[in-house]
């Protein structure tokens, strides 16, 4: 029941994702996530995340393995993200759809 319940809605989900975007699972709305948590868990892609970079104008232009450190904040229900801040000391994953990903301080 519960099994068929959760295809049921993956399948919607599918169903109305729009084909242009490359990843398998819309962000968590205003949630903050590590670039190799949005790559690991959401399935976006390094395309996706440099464009999200590419469109503040507070962090630079970056390497792939500088995008994994960005914390980037979902800005819609629709999966669209931004680049929020480049974690120099590093990005820290909560593992948790409630907790917001942190930058290491
Ligand atoms: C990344 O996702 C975009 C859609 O946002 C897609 O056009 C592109 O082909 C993908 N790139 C790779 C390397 O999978
Ligand atoms: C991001 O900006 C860099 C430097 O301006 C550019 O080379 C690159 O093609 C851009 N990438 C995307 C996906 O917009
Ligand atoms: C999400 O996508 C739908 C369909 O493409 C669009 O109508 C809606 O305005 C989008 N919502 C946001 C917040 O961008
Ligand atoms: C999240 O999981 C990763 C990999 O298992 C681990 O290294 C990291 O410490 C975890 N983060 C927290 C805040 O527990």
């Amino acid at each position: 029941m519960m099994f068929q319940l959760t295809l049921t809605n993956l399948a919607a989900m599918l169903a109305f994702s729009p084909a242009v975007l490359g990843f398998t699972t819309p962000c968590i709305y205003q949630g903050y996530t590590c670039g190799y948590t949005m790559i690991a868990t959401y399935g976006y892609n390094n395309t996706e995340l440099t464009t999200a970079v590419n469109k503040t104008s507070i962090i630079p232009p970056l390497a792939d393995t500088q995008l994994l450190q960005v914390l980037y904040r979902c800005v819609d229900t629709n999966g669209t993200i931004a680049g929020n801040s480049l974690c120099i000391a590093g990005c820290i994953s909560m593992n948790s759809t409630t907790l917001d990903d942190q930058c290491a301080l």
